[in-house]
């Protein structure tokens, strides 16, 4: 898709198919577009978002509100809030038929609301916004790497790289605090201990990391893919290190892919007003060819950005 179709948007209607708790506070929102919107997302790239209107979508029953929540869920909700998607499926022949899936964390107001939508709901939708992940002529390898809620787009990645570069070879790093904060379906396995059936579904080998150890490797999910680097030869040219995650997250993918001369495709997250350019909340300081810094739009121009272009707040 080029510059100018990826440009395009629009608001319109989506109803919801299913609405499911998957764990903790983790819910899956499967949604059916209507026309206009099937046209609009048929072509969308991983990275790119939506912005959800939840204005009108009531709280739920008193008891069902997370206790630490029941004082925040109170507030209004006046703006549109932005979601990534886990997948997108185009099932009709003329793509009037785009079924989105949405992984989301229940932790504010509106978050707290979409826990009750149910199926045949209808909500507002606008999108596709911002610009999602590029991949790059003669790519071999995706290294793939997420944190925390940083796991829908790059599930998403995961099956469009599986879907549409077969030839490309693809592994997933999954990092979160604990067991019970990873955004998925976290199994068994026969041979290889645990699994994520999300990608374990799609076969792409995945591996996970927390910061205490409950689940997979103990500590850092960027350390942990780090000494997969070493252990294994990737080729620079032909590899890319894409990641989600928290800023400390992303910032610390910049300097593994810096150390592994690899290039670097980071998603990043700002608190967004408008979702469209407008209100400039977003802003992302990035680094420009004279050396210097302005600001870009992570609504906009982002939230995909190359890693070696951001200052990162944690740096
Ligand atoms: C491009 C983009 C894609 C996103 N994709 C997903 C997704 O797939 N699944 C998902 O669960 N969430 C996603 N988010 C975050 C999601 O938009 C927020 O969690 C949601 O808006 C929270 O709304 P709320 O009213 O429930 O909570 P709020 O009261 O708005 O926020 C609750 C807390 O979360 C923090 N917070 C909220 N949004 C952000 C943000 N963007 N960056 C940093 N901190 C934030 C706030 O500071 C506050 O402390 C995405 C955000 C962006 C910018
Ligand atoms: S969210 Fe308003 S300009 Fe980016």
């Amino acid at each position: 898709m080029n510059k100018e179709e990826a440009a395009k948007k629009g608001v319109f209607e989506a109803e919801v198919l299913s609405n499911q708790p998957i764990r903790q506070c983790y819910y899956r929102l499967n949604l059916q577009f209507d026309v206009k919107g099937s046209a609009l997302f048929k072509d969308v790239i991983p990275g790119q978002f939506l912005e959800l209107d939840l204005s009108s979508v009531s709280l739920p029953p008193h008891f069902h509100i997370p206790p630490h929540l029941k004082e925040s869920a109170e507030k209004q909700v006046f703006l549109r809030r932005p979601f990534s998607f886990s997948d997108v499926i185009n099932s009709g022949s003329k793509g009037d038929c785009v079924k989105v899936e949405i992984l989301y964390c229940v932790l504010g107001p509106a978050t707290v609301r979409m826990m009750t939508l149910k199926a045949k709901d209808r909500i507002s939708v606008i999108g596709p916004l911002g610009n999602g992940f590029s991949i790059p002529e003669g790519i071999s390898r995706a290294v793939l790497m997420a944190g925390g809620m940083g796991a829908p787009p790059i599930l998403h990645l995961a099956s469009y790289l599986k879907k549409n570069y077969p030839a490309c070879s693809v592994v997933s790093f999954v990092g979160a605090r604990t067991c019970e904060d990873l955004p998925f379906t976290v199994r068994i396995g026969n041979v290889k201990g645990l699994v994520l059936d999300e990608f374990e579904s799609i076969q792409v080998p995945s591996f996970i990391a927390t910061d205490d150890g409950s689940a997979g490797y103990r500590g850092f999910v960027t350390d942990h893919t780090r000494q997969w680097l070493q252990k294994n030869t990737v080729e620079p040219a032909q590899t890319v290190l894409y990641a989600c995650g928290p800023e400390p997250m992303l910032a610390g993918a910049a300097r593994l892919a810096d150390d592994f001369s690899l290039p670097c495709q980071v998603s990043m997250e700002r608190m967004m007003g408008c979702g469209i350019g407008l209100c400039q909340s977003c802003a992302v300081e990035v680094k420009t060819a004279a050396l210097d810094t302005k600001y870009q739009l992570c609504c906009k121009e982002g939230p995909v950005f190359d890693a070696r272009r951001v200052v990162f707040q944690a740096d």
